[in-house]
């Protein structure tokens, strides 16, 4: 039986780039749930609402319609139609989508969308709160982690290869600034669900964690896990 994996965990853990893999892998839908919290935080700056204005917040995701396409290339984030999927990886886009995501109202719009998406099965889903909140009875849970001087490092790479030349010390302050908002925030923190197995790739490769994910999710579909 096809199966929701959630994989959930902190800022370059190597989630997208496990997720894209593993769902290609599996034949299953990529929802990668923190880019829809991105494309929240790009609507939000280009309608000038205050990354504070709960209510301006809520009637935006009421309105917005983003979209999430698996294409042989990666995962498009689309928003209202418009292929915004370089937009939403900048640095200030990373800032202010953990602002946004700190939002109960916002966090309820998403926590729909994505649970919609996932209604069918077939779905690895990544994010902070996938294995708790959105899919909690989900059978395969696995929580990424790794240093925050490797995270900060592939963070670094990644902004690098796509032509954005930060310092790696900016990077590194991002990062840790990130994962205290995210787990601290009241609703929905980053924390690890207690039926989640931990794995910190800091010295694995992304194809060593993927194999790993892989096997035990195939075990479940053959109803053995
Ligand atoms: O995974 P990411 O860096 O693209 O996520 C962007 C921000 O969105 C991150 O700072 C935390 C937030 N987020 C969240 O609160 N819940 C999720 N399920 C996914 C992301």
């Amino acid at each position: 039986m096809k199966q929701i994996v959630a994989i959930d965990g902190p800022s370059g853990a190597g989630k997208s780039t496990v997720a894209r893999e593993l769902a290609r892998r599996l034949g299953y839908i990529h929802l990668d749930t923190g880019a829809m919290y991105r494309a929240v935080a790009l609507a939000a700056g280009r309608a000038r609402i205050a990354l504070n204005d709960i209510n301006a917040l809520d009637e935006l995701c009421r309105e917005i319609d983003i979209g999430l396409v698996n294409t042989p290339q990666g995962l498009k984030v689309t928003l209202q139609g418009e292929d915004v999927t370089l937009l939403i990886r900048t640095p200030e886009m990373s800032s202010a989508s953990s602002a946004v995501s700190s939002v109960s109202e916002v966090r309820r719009h998403m926590v729909r969308l994505q649970r919609k998406i996932g209604s069918g099965g077939g779905v690895v889903a990544e994010g902070r709160d996938v294995g708790t909140v959105v899919f909690p009875d989900a059978a395969a849970k696995f929580y990424l982690d790794a240093s925050v001087k490797e995270r900060a490092k592939r963070r670094w790479l990644e902004l690098k290869e796509r032509g954005i030349e930060e310092p790696q010390e900016n990077v590194l302050n991002d990062i840790s600034a990130r994962d205290h908002n995210d787990s601290t925030r009241d609703d929905s923190p980053l924390h690890r669900a207690d039926d989640a197995l931990v794995i910190d790739t800091t010295s694995k490769t992304p194809e060593e964690v993927v194999e790993e994910i892989f096997l035990s999710v195939k075990e479940l579909e053959a109803g053995c896990g």
